[in-house]
């Protein structure tokens, strides 16, 4: 072979190994910029982000994108995998072991441990943390408090009380969608209203049917029911991003969405405080229900390992942390951040879990308490429940206990030392 042809062809392989094609489900305006933060930090080694996003809020449509696309020997490089579901995927042996990374970087003692738990499977750590997201996050349009005299609630009677004023004024309390995950999202926080987090986690972990029939899992169904009466109507079926923007225009007086709602509303250039405001859902104030967003690196072959390795590094280390949580909405995973840094939600969310897994609430619908069937199981009975005023919440409560039943011991409830 002439050394013409050897260079060429190092030149080709060292190029192709500089691309990481990257899986995520990030597409709202927001989420685009947070990528593209995440993609430029990438350039700035040599190494190339190719984009392969799957739109769909929480990620419907991108699991099972993933999914085929692994069964069909087209594994992505990087994929946005999260929650308890990487126990599934480590134990196939699909996913690169970055306990290299992890220990030059001092992960285990630079991230929260919860979040470094979560990203460790049978001792190995395989997947990078990105960006921590609180839930149970209330938005509210401060000028429009001011008008009407109304102070932000901090508890259901008051939220009762600013509601039914809103309304008489013409103005709706709520913004909602009917998407089935953005109705499971709202019964989610409502059930950590109610229960606290030491029952809401025994709840999902212990698996308990008899636990369903718990009379605060009762009360979490009828808020719900109920808060249905200060939304739009009928509750308009549409993306959170749509939402977003409906909210910002000022169509209704206050919304409760995960803290990627923050990141969205910046994007659409209002100001934090000033033009939005936001606080905890009420009841939920000492507690954190949270998401965690994740990359995994797919092992296939090993021929990336190094640009891989790098890009582990580089989205974990502290000014990528500052600067892509800034635009996403979510927190730094890390402890050792200045939390002066973040603005008044942010450094609400990151004080709150800085408190301890007695604080701590895994998101069920976002991934962090069960695998697939038994999210989108609940996902299920919950939406037919909003939608259906015929269904009674003790027969939701029954539905639920099956599922229980049925899925006692799938992922979730962690089998493999961390
Ligand atoms: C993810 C967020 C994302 C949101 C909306 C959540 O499950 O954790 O990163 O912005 O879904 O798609």
């Amino acid at each position: 072979m002439g050394a013409g042809l050897l260079c060429l062809l190092w030149i080709t392989t060292a190029s192709a190994a500089q691309t990481l094609d990257v899986l995520h489900w990030w597409t709202s305006l927001s989420e685009r910029q947070a990528a593209n933060t995440l993609a430029g930090a990438l350039q700035d080694e040599g190494i190339v982000w190719r984009d392969a996003a799957i739109p769909g809020g929480a990620g419907i449509g991108a699991f099972k994108v993933l999914k085929s696309r692994v069964l069909s020997g087209r594994a992505p490089d990087v994929a946005q995998l999260i929650g308890p579901t990487l126990d599934d995927w480590g134990e196939l042996g699909l996913l690169l072991e970055l306990d290299d990374v992890a220990m030059d970087e001092g992960w285990s003692a630079a991230f929260f441990p919860t979040i470094a738990a979560l990203v460790r499977v049978q001792g190995h750590t395989v997947a990078v943390p990105v960006g921590l997201h609180r839930i149970n996050t209330l938005y509210y349009q401060p000028k429009l408090f001011v008008e009407q005299g109304l102070r932000p609630p901090r508890n259901w009677a008051e939220f009762e009380r600013v509601a039914a004023r809103l309304q008489r004024a013409g103005i709706t309390p709520l913004a909602q969608s009917s998407e089935p995950w953005q109705v499971a999202t709202l019964f989610e926080t409502l059930l950590l209203a109610e229960t606290g987090a030491a029952y809401y986690k025994q709840l999902l972990q212990l698996r308990r049917p008899d636990d369903w029939f718990d009379p605060r899992v009762f009360r979490a169904l009828e808020r719900l029911r109920s808060l249905k009466r200060w939304m739009a109507q009928p509750v308009p079926q549409r993306g959170w991003e749509e939402v977003a923007r409906s909210f910002a225009r000022g169509d209704a007086a206050m919304w409760i969405m995960g803290d990627w709602a923050r990141g969205e509303l910046l994007s659409l250039g209002l100001d934090v405080d000033r033009e939005f405001a936001c606080i905890a859902v009420p009841g939920t104030g000492g507690a954190h229900l949270y998401s965690v967003d994740t990359f995994a690196m797919m092992a296939g072959g090993y021929g990336k390992q190094r640009e891989q390795e790098t890009m582990a590094r580089s989205l974990a280390s502290v000014p990528l942390q500052l600067a892509y949580n800034r635009i996403k909405g979510s927190v730094p995973v890390r402890r050792d951040i200045d939390p002066a840094a973040l603005d008044s939600c942010g450094r609400d969310s990151w004080q709150t879990f800085s408190r301890g897994a007695a604080v701590q609430a895994p998101s069920i619908v976002h991934r962090m308490a069960t695998d697939e069937a038994m999210k989108d199981a609940i996902i299920a009975q919950i939406y037919r429940y909003f939608t259906d005023d015929q269904v009674a919440a003790t027969e939701v409560q029954r539905r639920l206990a099956t599922i229980m039943r049925a899925l006692q011991n799938d992922t979730g409830v962690r089998r493999t030392p961390r």
